[in-house]
C-alpha cells in the first residue's frame, strides 16, 4: 500500500481502479470528446469520471437522483443528465450539439444501456461492461456496423494477470498521489453484509460500499 492512502480507499481502489484505467485506454478517449458514463455514482463510474475529466473530455455523467449527480458533478462532469426521467436521452444529445456522444461508458445495462447505445455518436465507441439493472445492454450488431459504433463487452475488462497487476498498482499510486479519489458511501462489520447488499440493491449508496473486518 503506497503512502498517504487509507486502509479504506485502498481496497476500494483493488478491484474497480485497474477495471477504470483499462476502459479508457480501450476507448482511447480523446480530448474534447464527449463521454457519458452511466452510474456515475457507482465504485467504477466515479473513477471513469474523473478518469475521462483528465485525459480533457467532456464529460456527461448520469445517474438517478440529485445527490449522486451532485456528486458526479463535484468529480469533474461537465454536465449531469438523470437517467430515471423521461427525456433523458434527448438532454444527452442536446448537451453533445446534437451529435451524441463519442464515447458510452455502460454500467447499467438494460433498457438504459441500451438507449444510451441510440444516442451514440457515428463512429463512437460503446463499452457495455455493466448490469445491475439485470441485463446488459442489448445492442444489434448491424445496427451497430452501420453506425460505425464499435461495441466492446465485459470480456475486454478479464485481465490477464500482468495487465491487472500493473493497473492495480497504477491505480493505486495515481490516487496516493491524489489524482484519482475513491468515494466511500457507506461501511458495514462483516457481520452486516446482507444489509450492504439491500442498501446495494436499493441503490441508497453514493459511491463504494465497504465490508469492515
Ligand atoms: N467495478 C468493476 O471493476 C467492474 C468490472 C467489470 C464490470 N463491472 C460492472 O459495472 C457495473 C457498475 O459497476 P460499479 O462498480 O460502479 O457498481 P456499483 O458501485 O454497485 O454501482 C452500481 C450502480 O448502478 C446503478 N444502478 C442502476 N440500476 C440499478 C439497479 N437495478 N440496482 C442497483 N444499482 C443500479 C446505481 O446507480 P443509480 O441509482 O444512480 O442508477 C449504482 O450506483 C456493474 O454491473 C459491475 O458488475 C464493474
Amino acid at each position: 500500500m503506497p503512502d498517504g492512502l487509507g486502509m479504506c480507499e485502498a481496497p476500494a481502489l483493488l478491484h474497480d481502479g485497474r477495471t477504470a484505467l483499462r476502459l479508457p485506454e480501450l476507448m482511447r478517449i480523446q480530448p474534447e470528446e464527449w463521454v457519458l458514463v452511466l452510474a456515475a455514482a457507482g465504485g467504477l463510474g466515479i473513477l471513469l469520471v474523473q478518469l475521462a475529466h483528465a485525459a480533457g473530455a467532456r464529460v456527461v455523467g448520469a445517474a438517478r437522483g440529485k445527490p449522486k449527480l451532485d456528486l458526479a458533478r463535484e468529480l469533474g462532469a461537465d454536465a449531469v443528465v438523470d437517467y430515471s426521467e423521461s427525456g433523458w436521452t434527448e438532454q444527452v444529445r442536446e448537451v453533445t450539439g446534437g451529435k451524441g456522444p463519442d464515447v458510452v461508458f455502460d454500467g447499467v445495462g438494460g433498457h438504459i444501456g441500451s438507449a444510451a447505445f441510440e444516442v451514440t455518436a457515428p463512429d463512437g465507441r460503446f463499452s457495455a461492461h455493466g448490469a445491475p439493472s439485470n441485463e446488459v445492454a442489448k445492442v444489434d450488431p448491424d445496427e451497430a456496423r452501420r453506425h460505425g459504433v464499435a461495441v466492446f463487452g465485459i470480456e475486454q475488462v478479464q485481465l490477464a494477470r500482468t495487465d491487472a497487476n500493473r493497473l492495480t498498482g497504477l491505480a493505486l499510486s495515481e490516487s496516493a498521489a491524489g489524482r484519482i479519489r475513491p468515494v466511500i458511501g457507506r461501511t458495514f462489520p462483516l457481520e452486516r453484509a446482507a444489509d450492504a447488499h439491500a442498501a446495494m440493491e436499493a441503490r441508497e449508496v453514493i459511491g463504494k460500499t465497504l465490508l469492515l473486518i
